[in-house]
């Protein structure tokens, strides 16, 4: 994909699709309640089109339609074995929810993945579930990752690593367990699998302190479905936020955006450096919060962030290194050693790619460091992104001002976002 300079600005009401975390708890939790659950907005790309396969693959009856599917499920116990191995792509989050899910059911199951997700590790969810009395074979800590039928016993595990696909992995093993199961995070993080099992009747006790939270789940309670509007997805319009910001003469809306307080950092993020966002219509759905958001060209400052905005946007750093670069004084990002373990070892691409574009930046001791200037002179306009979708999408928006750049691998974009470059060019971009 070659990213181009563009001279217009970036304007209009781009189309965000459909949020991937929520996406991906929409397919699994109605496929292990009982009832008819019609999932709207639900985002069609290849990441949650693996956990829909798996789903139909162990027996659940899925509808698929243009924009929504429905699913009919029947219950906890009601999942079959699949009779091949469960391949989930590139999908790290389809492979800890599930996991954790088919630990505690009565059949075998194997999971596998692509290359990247092969690398990924997987110990972090294997080892509290076997805590548990889970039988999870990794493949040297990583996929593939065979788990035999077992029956699990309560426990309270105590997170160490902050992520809300752990914490989701083992909250949905705990449904299937009699008994009352904690699970104590020691640092908040995206809480859409608590969200859509309150709402879904299962029996969670959920007690908050400063940034620690303890979820006691009362487990083999039937889930009750009910419908899913699946908010669009504040981290594929992250790179539209940023696009605007960046580029002079720019005026976006983008609507029905989710706005989870676990989850916007990035909102934060840049509103400390000085972006003109504006969020507007405020509102509530499936206990989500939503907005629209208007973004303006902006002049950003640089600014410092702390290690505990990375569990609030671990997602979001490619895209803001990018929006730092383009500041008038220098950034630092702290703690950021888990987006070591991403798609991608991100700190390392943004640092590498970055510099080829002739930014001043470097890591230490996992923070980064960004010194911008007012012209870049690039040193080698090939990006190298590993099939890593927000790398890609990242220097696709650093292309729009220093451009021609050509990002290698860029269909792994279709992992999250695949009307990415369209979007993009609708609005004033020059992407081919
Ligand atoms: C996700 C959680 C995050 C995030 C990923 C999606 C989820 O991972 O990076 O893109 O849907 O739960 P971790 O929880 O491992 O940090």
């Amino acid at each position: 994909m070659i990213s181009n300079v563009i001279r217009g600005g970036i304007n209009g009401v781009p189309s965000i699709p459909g949020d991937k975390s929520i996406s991906h708890r929409s397919i699994i939790i109605p496929s292990i309640s009982n009832g008819i659950c019609e999932v709207n907005n639900i985002l069609k790309s290849d990441d949650v089109l693996h956990t829909l396969n798996a789903f139909k693959d162990m027996g659940v009856n899925i509808k698929e339609h243009k924009e929504k599917i429905i699913i009919q499920g029947r219950g906890l116990n009601s999942l079959k074995g699949s009779n091949k191995e469960i391949y989930l792509g590139n999908s790290g989050t389809s492979a800890r929810l599930l996991t954790g899910l088919l630990s505690s059911q009565k059949f075998k199951s194997v999971l596998t993945g692509d290359n990247s997700l092969s690398s990924r590790p997987m110990k972090r969810i294997a080892d509290p579930l076997i805590k548990m009395n889970a039988k999870i074979y990794t493949t040297n800590g990583s996929l593939p990752i065979n788990i035999e039928s077992s029956k699990l016993k309560p426990a309270k595990i105590n997170l160490t690593i902050p992520s809300a696909q752990i914490k989701s992995g083992l909250l949905l093993a705990a449904l299937n367990i009699k008994g009352e199961t904690h699970i104590i995070e020691n640092k908040i993080t995206r809480d859409h699998t608590e969200i859509m099992l309150e709402s879904f009747g299962a029996n969670l006790e959920i007690q908050k302190f400063d940034n620690k939270k303890v979820i006691k789940v009362f487990g083999q309670k039937e889930l009750v479905s009910s419908n899913i509007d699946v908010p669009n997805d504040l981290s594929s319009s992250a790179f539209f936020i940023v696009s605007a910001l960046i580029n002079s003469n720019s005026n976006i809306i983008l609507t029905n955006i989710n706005n989870n307080p676990t989850r916007n950092g990035i909102i934060l993020a840049l509103k400390k450096m000085g972006a003109k966002l504006k969020l507007f219509n405020k509102r509530t759905n499936n206990n989500e919060n939503i907005c629209d958001i208007e973004v303006v060209s902006s002049n950003l400052n640089g600014c410092e962030l702390g290690p505990e905005f990375a569990d609030l946007m671990i997602d979001e750093y490619p895209i803001l290194a990018i929006a730092a670069s383009f500041a008038d004084s220098p950034s630092v990002f702290r703690g950021l050693k888990e987006l070591r373990v991403k798609e991608s070892d991100r700190l390392n691409l943004i640092v590498t790619n970055l510099q080829n574009c002739g930014v001043n930046c470097k890591s230490e001791n996992d923070d980064l460091f960004i010194y911008p200037s007012k012209n870049y002179q690039i040193k080698n306009n090939i990006i190298k992104t590993n099939f890593d979708h927000r790398i890609a999408m990242a220097f696709c928006i650093m292309g729009t001002k220093i451009g021609p750049l050509n990002i290698k691998d860029s269909k792994s974009i279709n992992t999250s976002f695949p009307t990415f470059m369209n979007e993009l060019n609708n609005l004033g971009g020059e992407i081919s």
